[in-house]
């Protein structure tokens, strides 16, 4: 990109994101942007490449890598990347703070989404309904059975949350209406306020794995985190229990997943991450009747996808303006 006369600052979007976003951005005064058109097919590497050359600022998705390669072919006028995820793993956040540029992010706005999704998942996995309606449509359903398609009930259970935040505490509260019997959780310390919001437990790993029904991962992707759930957690882990991740793929062992699911180690799994994404039709985890794998779903209202949209092209241009951006990553 060339510097124009105009003033304005050059903004490149990787994906074309919902319309909120975009108004605001051509609203502003403030930019003049380009995008990658399409909604479809990511923009291939090389042509992202070309076409950050001279921005002031980034605004992506979480398919897009922002790694050293990609700032250096940005340049030196790089002062912002926005991107429109409350997830940051595929940013690379020493080389962002190294170089002095600031990075946006939109957590909040998807919470209520990703917690009613979580549900949907969790009841969808524990009371197995893709199984049923297979059943029915394919002429499984014979007569009235008493152990079919039996599945585990919330009602005096146990709800373990892997890292607890905002998203946590909003399935919590939403499952509580169901008769949980108690909340646990862990993470890398207590978290007292957010717990008494949902009188959650603190307990350490292994207990969360013990005595955990259903076992919600909320923790962000981090190096700390990645491949936390193994066969270590699986093996301590009840033969009843419901495993459900909402929060990114790599923080599951898909080796040791397919390994506990098959072996009936544990009951079942609800996945809406993978790695990778997408995950190959013929991975081993599809054959599998335990195992609810969705396409990365959790945040997909209009609503929300439009707030995040609104947000990151928000904290896009007061990160320009130099001015506290509303959803700023401290790096
Ligand atoms: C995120 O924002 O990081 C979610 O995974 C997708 O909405």
């Amino acid at each position: 990109m060339q510097r124009e006369m105009s003033g304005l600052s050059r903004v490149y979007i990787t994906r074309q994101i919902p319309p909120e976003g975009l108004k605001i951005l051509r609203e502003s005064g403030q930019v003049q942007f380009q995008l990658w058109d399409s909604d479809d097919i990511p923009v291939p590497r090389q042509e992202m490449l070309e076409k950050v050359k001279g921005a002031d600022a980034l605004l992506c998705v979480l398919t897009e890598k922002i790694d050293a390669e990609l700032l250096d072919a940005a340049g030196p006028n790089l002062k912002v990347i926005s991107t429109m995820s409350v997830g940051f793993d595929h940013l690379s956040l020493e080389e962002l703070k190294r170089r002095g540029i600031r990075v946006g992010y939109t957590p909040d706005v998807l919470t209520d989404s990703v917690a009613e999704l979580t549900v949907a998942l969790l009841l969808t996995t524990s009371r197995r309904l893709i199984e049923a309606t297979h059943e029915a449509k394919t002429g499984g359903w014979g007569t009235w059975r008493t152990l079919w398609l039996c599945g585990h009930e919330l009602a005096n259970s146990t709800v373990g949350i892997l890292g607890l935040g905002r998203i946590g505490v909003a399935i919590a509260e939403r499952l509580a209406p169901f008769k949980v019997k108690k909340f646990i959780y862990t993470d890398v310390v207590p978290r007292p306020e957010l717990a008494s919001m949902i009188n959650a437990e603190y307990v350490s790993f292994d207990e969360l794995a013990e005595q955990s029904d259903f076992l919600s991962v909320c923790c962000a992707l981090t190096p700390e985190t990645k491949e936390i759930c193994n066969k270590n957690l699986f093996s301590k882990m009840k033969s009843t229990s419901i495993f459900i991740n909402t929060s990114r793929g790599g923080v599951v062992n898909q080796d040791d997943l397919y390994e506990a699911l098959s072996t009936g180690q544990i009951a079942g799994a609800g996945l809406d991450v993978t790695v990778p994404e997408p995950l190959p039709i013929s991975h081993p985890l599809f054959t599998l009747k335990n195992c609810v794998i969705l396409p990365h779903i959790a945040s997909a209202s209009y609503i929300t996808r439009n707030a995040m949209s609104a947000l990151a092209a928000n904290n896009l241009l007061l990160g320009l303006r130099g001015e506290p951006m509303i959803k700023e990553l401290k790096l």
